[in-house]
């Protein structure tokens, strides 16, 4: 048995957790500086990494206590080394390697990317090897995992990251920042097969393309009077079009590696369609598909701390 802090500070999230043998989550602490970027329509990072300093020694504190568990009984540190904002990052790391210094506990960095692949790993039984796929609000990534020290990258994006995509179609719609939930919420209200929008096409297959259907949205509303509905339409036809784009690719990669288990992380998996479109893929196919908890899909530390523990493990055994 296990316990390892989790510390995740790679944006604008500031969150502690404490997770035992890289499954149980005793405790998760998340403060978001969210509402003091929405007015600039994406994050500061001056702002963001300010804010992480004002609230990271409270959020740990309150990591530890609503854990029940006492300093001591800690066995380990992890944390978010890459990638993410600097000054963010910095913070984080900082704190954990003051705190390794202090308990004398080994301390692990841990890549936020695989840190979201983990947090599907939290809530399901996953056997490797298997495709994962991350849409968050930087990247859009398909990974082959043989484990967690043998990740293949197999495309990213070229441009925009989908996350971005749905924030920057958010605006052009009118919408506020984050645009993601957004839209997922006026999509509810529309025909998505009312516009024929589309992903362009990637020299590689495994690549991803969204600044054109975002070009394709912004020249619709421009020349179109749009009403609430038309609005909603678009936002649906825009959705259903990214998610379609998404699974073709990620059961591409999986029929490409011969594996029948794909794995989705990043804050656009917390969209419901996109969960109702791949699973619905993942049974016509014979897949299974596993996603983490709506709640852990956004940036947070329990996710850090599991994917810790795995390493920890991992490297005691080779030691
Ligand atoms: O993983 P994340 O919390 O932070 C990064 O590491 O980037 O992802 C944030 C991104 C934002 O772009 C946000 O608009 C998007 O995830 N997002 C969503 C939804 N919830 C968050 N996109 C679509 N539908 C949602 N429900
Ligand atoms: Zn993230």
């Amino acid at each position: 048995m296990m316990n390892v802090l989790g510390i995740e500070t790679s944006c604008d999230e500031t969150s502690a957790a404490v997770v035992r043998s890289g499954k149980e989550v005793l405790s998760c602490e998340t403060s978001s500086s969210l509402r003091f970027h929405s007015r600039y329509g994406g994050i500061v990072p001056e702002i963001a990494s300010r804010k992480q300093l004002e609230t990271i020694s409270a959020v740990v504190d309150s990591a530890i206590k609503d854990s029940g568990l006492k300093l001591k009984q800690l066995d380990a540190i992890a944390v978010t080394d890459q990638p993410g904002l600097l000054g963010s990052l910095l913070v984080g790391i900082s704190f954990a390697k003051a705190m390794s210094y202090s308990l004398d506990l080994p301390l692990l960095g841990v890549n936020h990317l695989y840190s979201h692949i983990y947090a599907a790993l939290l809530d399901n039984r996953v056997k490797f090897p298997f495709i994962a796929l991350i849409v968050s609000g930087g990247h859009t990534s398909l990974f082959f995992l043989e484990d967690f020290q043998r990740i293949t990258l197999l495309g990213s994006t070229l441009d925009d990251a989908c996350g971005e995509a749905f924030d920057k179609v958010a605006k052009i719609l009118g919408l506020c920042y984050p645009g993601g939930p957004q839209i997922e919420l006026l999509a509810k209200k529309g025909n998505p097969k009312k516009f024929k929008f589309a992903c362009s096409n990637t020299e590689r297959p495994f690549d991803f393309s969204f600044s054109g259907i975002k070009t394709a949205v912004l020249y619709l509303m421009r020349a179109a009077t749009v009403n609430g509905v038309k609005k909603a339409d678009i936002a649906a036809s825009f959705q259903d079009s990214v998610f379609d784009t998404l699974a073709k690719k990620s059961f591409l990669a999986c029929k490409a590696k011969k594996v029948k288990r794909l794995v989705i992380g990043g804050g656009v998996v917390a969209n419901k369609k996109l969960r109702e479109a791949f699973s619905l893929k993942a049974k016509e196919k014979g897949m299974e598909v596993f996603f983490p908890s709506i709640k852990l899909s956004m940036d947070n530390a329990a996710m850090v701390a599991g994917l810790g523990y795995q390493l920890l493990n991992k490297w005691r055994k080779n030691a």
